[in-house]
């Protein structure tokens, strides 16, 4: 099967109060966990103050269909798609859609990868969100595995 992986950014229009930008969040990774769960698409989404930045990967149809609703999503607003690209395997095969905001623990992730302070879209490329969102994945797991 043919997969492609692509990844954009946009602007969060969840507003300033964070309980209510919690709660959207966790509705949009639900929504997105259920749907991509039945369509074979798998990523991980990243927020970090009021930008969302997201990847995506899975068979070119239901990605492209995946992000047809993404970019008519009223939550959201901006969005900039940063490329496509076909791939071989998957970087997010065990995540429906993995994410979240960023955390403390997650900072020296950021670091390393170049962004201490909020996350610039200027300098977000398709390769770069992949490196960055894959080392958050990895944390992500390692943490789950610590915990269980
Ligand atoms: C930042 C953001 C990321 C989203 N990511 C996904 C996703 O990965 N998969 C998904 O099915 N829906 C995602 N959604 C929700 C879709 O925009 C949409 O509400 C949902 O897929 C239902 O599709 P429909 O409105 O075309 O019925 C996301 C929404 C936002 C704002």
């Amino acid at each position: 099967m043919h997969l492609v992986q692509t990844a954009y950014h946009s602007r969060s229009r969840l507003g300033s109060d964070h309980r209510v930008m919690l709660q959207g969040l966790r509705d949009i990774l639900s929504i997105a966990r259920d749907r991509n769960g039945a369509t074979g698409v798998t990523g991980y989404l990243l927020y970090d103050r009021d930008l969302f930045a997201q990847v995506l990967e899975g068979p070119r149809a239901a990605v492209e269909a995946v992000m047809k609703s993404i970019r008519a999503d009223k939550r959201h607003d901006t969005v900039l798609v940063l490329g496509h690209r076909p791939v071989l395997t998957r970087d997010f095969g065990a995540w429906s859609m993995g994410g979240g905001t960023r955390s403390i623990e997650q900072q020296e992730v950021y670091l390393r990868h170049g962004f201490s302070q909020a996350l610039d879209p200027i300098r977000l490329s398709l390769p770069k969100l992949v490196a960055l969102a894959g080392d958050l994945a990895r944390l992500e797991s390692q943490r789950r595995k610590i915990m269980a």
